[in-house]
């Protein structure tokens, strides 16, 4: 799209979640000054079953959707998951009143796996 565009996006939504960091396009997102926001931030709940974030959770009695979303937070990426219930949106904001140490940040960042819940975007017509 930089190729040709002459208005740099302002916002690029990707897959990304503790299974699938993408550390490369976030890099290049922070350099073109493009925010990153989170497609499927929970990885469509499967990441809520991970056993460091369910540790993660007992440690600071949270609940594992809460980790995920706060190392979003954390990490300066938009995400907006999808819950059906008014509970658990009213649990998903509930992010800004604790924080994840460096430790548990390296922690989450050593879960990467290359797990997609959807299309890679080079596979899509
Ligand atoms: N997936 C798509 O095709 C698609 C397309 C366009 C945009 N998006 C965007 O992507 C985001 C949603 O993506 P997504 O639905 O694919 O995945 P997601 O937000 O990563 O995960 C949603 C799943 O997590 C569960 N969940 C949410 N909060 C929870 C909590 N506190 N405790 C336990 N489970 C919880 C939901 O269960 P319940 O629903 O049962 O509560 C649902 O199964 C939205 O921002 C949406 O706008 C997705």
């Amino acid at each position: 799209l930089l190729e040709t565009a002459e208005v740099v996006p302002a916002v690029n939504q990707i897959e990304l979640h503790p299974w699938l960091q993408q550390d490369e396009l976030r890099e290049k997102h922070e350099l073109l000054g493009i925010r990153t926001e989170a497609w499927s931030p929970l990885g469509r709940g499967q990441v809520l079953k991970d056993p460091v974030i369910l540790a993660l959770a007992a440690e600071h009695d949270r609940t594992p959707a809460q980790i995920i979303l706060r190392w979003h937070l954390q990490l300066g990426n938009i995400a907006i998951p999808k819950a059906s219930s008014s509970g658990r949106i009213r649990e998903n904001f509930e992010v800004f009143d604790f924080e994840l140490s460096p430790l548990d940040m390296t922690e989450v960042g050593g879960l990467e796996r290359g797990f997609r819940t959807g299309s890679h975007p080079d596979n899509v017509a």
